[in-house]
């Protein structure tokens, strides 16, 4: 259905666009008047004293009419950019009711599309409010619905309980080491992971690249006395090399980077259990890493076969618990709701696995169709759940982990994700993952080496946030890691600036 908009700025096409998107109408949003136009919507803004109020009105063809009102306080002394940015949210809040009347749906989240939804609700916490005006807020303004509202503070403050320094942590870093190899590619996957024995780049090229980078940064690290606080290693699949180069990687990371004992924490994604061995296991304990990842996504053998994981639900179980024996003291599980088949009754059996592995914390994922996968390009072949089916799941197993004693301690979303809900990490007390946190809430800025590692600069002045990704493949990769470390290393000298010229004061 054609949509066309009057009285909103160019600029929000796009916002509006995402908004549609959320909604089953296969809405194209257009500014300029279309012939062919199904739907009408008309903004109108007035000024009453303190406050703008709009008017939307929504028109379709066949007659239908519909109209909403919302008005927001503005002092006088607002800059024309500020009354601006108001009323574009005003327009936007507008524009959900309408669709929420259209389509007789509501969207759990809201006007919120293209925002972390926890970073809000961190911001408005900075900026004073109290926990109920924040929620009122939440609720009135971006229309967000009272259980997520609810969800959002509960993980805020577990956030500030777990990370007491959460919102001074701008002037440390954090490192991300992408290995981008896997056994096989899960069909719903986009992220780097290339086949191990594949064409793409060798293994140890990759592996020399990553060396390399990791005592550059080292040697920065050292140079500026700017704290690591936490390491995680993703990817991909970290544990797809061979115990042999895990030792040699771990090794560098303890010669070269300062102060590596005082990291907070230390993390490998093991995610596939077909790449865990005894031999793995060992070079992890020798370097007192005991934070992995054992994903089984689901625990039905027919769904692993069906989204290519090449492992079965019995070698989940039986890598689990050799990780376990072998001094893996926190150990976390990724599930993914709306699997290829799947409904509640496999959800409740993953469920009841996940109860008797007992792992220290589960990250809940709702299956998203990316756009580059496998699952996305053959979408008939996989045929998933209704959304009001994905929306039991999800409360089930929110419900689930709550009388588990797993508290929700982080939340994203995607786009294209089914039932337009969320991903969330939940965890055992005291067993979050820290380095999950501070790439959710942008707090801290991120290195990122090896191939895919996106990193990302956050002011510690300003608060901006930049980015840099290294390429995703490793012939790309290996060809010009000098190139891409140099870059980051002139971008970290340019953030820490005022870090490091308060270092060269003498005492
Ligand atoms: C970067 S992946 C790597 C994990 C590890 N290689 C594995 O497969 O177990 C992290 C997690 O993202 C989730 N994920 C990846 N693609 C997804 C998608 N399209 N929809 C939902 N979750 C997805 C999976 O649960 C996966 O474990
Ligand atoms: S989900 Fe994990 S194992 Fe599967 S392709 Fe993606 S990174 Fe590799």
């Amino acid at each position: 259905m054609i949509i066309h908009i009057k009285g909103a700025g160019d600029k929000e096409l796009r916002p509006l666009q995402h908004i549609a998107d959320m909604y089953d109408i296969d809405a194209e949003i257009n500014m300029a008047t279309k012939t062919n136009s199904e739907a009408v919507v008309t903004f109108e803004e007035t000024r009453k004293g303190e406050y703008i109020a709009l008017t939307a009105t929504f028109i379709h063809t066949n007659g239908a009419c519909l109209k909403e009102t919302f008005q927001k306080h503005a002092p006088l002394l607002l800059s024309e950019k500020d009354i601006y940015k108001k009323a574009k949210q005003v327009r936007a809040h507008l524009f959900v009711k309408l669709l929420n009347k259209w389509t007789s749906t509501i969207q759990p989240w809201g006007t919120l599309t293209g925002i972390r939804p926890t970073k809000l609700w961190h911001s408005l916490y900075q900026d004073g409010l109290e926990l109920a005006e924040i929620k009122e807020h939440l609720q009135n303004d971006y229309l967000v619905s009272e259980n997520k509202a609810a969800l959002l503070e509960s993980i805020g403050r577990r956030q500030q309980k777990v990370l007491p320094d959460l919102y001074e942590l701008h002037n440390g870093v954090s490192i991300y080491i992408g290995i981008p190899f896997c056994p096989t590619k899960c069909a719903y996957c986009t992220f780097p992971a290339y086949a191990i024995n594949g064409k793409n780049g060798s293994v140890e090229a990759f592996l020399t690249g990553l060396h390399f980078e990791m005592e550059q940064i080292g040697a920065w690290l050292e140079r500026t006395g700017v704290p690591v606080t936490t390491i995680y290693f993703g990817g991909g699949t970290p544990t797809s090399i061979s115990a042999a180069e895990m030792d040699e990687l771990y090794a560098k990371m303890y010669e070269v980077i300062p102060g590596i004992h005082d990291v907070r924490e230390i993390t490998v994604e093991a995610g596939r259990p077909d790449t865990i061995t005894p031999a793995k296991l060992n070079v992890l304990s020798k370097w007192n890493i005991d934070r992995i990842s054992i994903n089984p996504q689901s625990f039905d053998n027919q769904t692993l076969k069906a989204i290519g994981r090449h492992h079965s639900v019995e070698e989940t179980k039986e890598k689990y618990e050799l990780s376990r024996k072998m001094g893996m003291k926190n150990i976390n599980m990724d599930l993914i709701i709306g699997l290829p088949g799947e409904g509640t009754k496999e959800m409740e059996k993953s469920l009841e696995e996940t109860e008797k592995l007992s792992p220290e914390s589960v990250t809940v994922h709702t299956l998203s169709f990316k756009r580059a996968s496998t699952m996305t390009k053959q979408k008939e072949k996989y045929k998933v759940a209704e959304k009001d089916e994905i929306e039991k799941m999800m409360e089930m197993t929110a419900a689930w982990m709550n009388s588990h004693h797993y508290h929700p301690y982080y939340l994203y979303r995607q786009k294209n994700i089914l039932g337009n809900l969320e991903n969330v990490g939940y965890s055992l007390e005291g067993q979050e993952s820290l380095y999950n946190i501070i790439i959710m809430e942008e707090v801290q800025t991120i290195i990122g080496l090896g191939c895919g590692a996106a990193s990302k600069w956050v002011d510690p002045v300003t608060k901006k946030i930049g980015r840099f990704a290294n390429p995703k493949d490793p012939v790309s990769y290996n060809n010009r890691f000098e190139e891409y470390t140099d870059k980051k290393i002139a971008s970290l000298d340019q953030l820490f600036k005022n870090h490091i010229d308060h270092k060269a004061v003498p005492e």
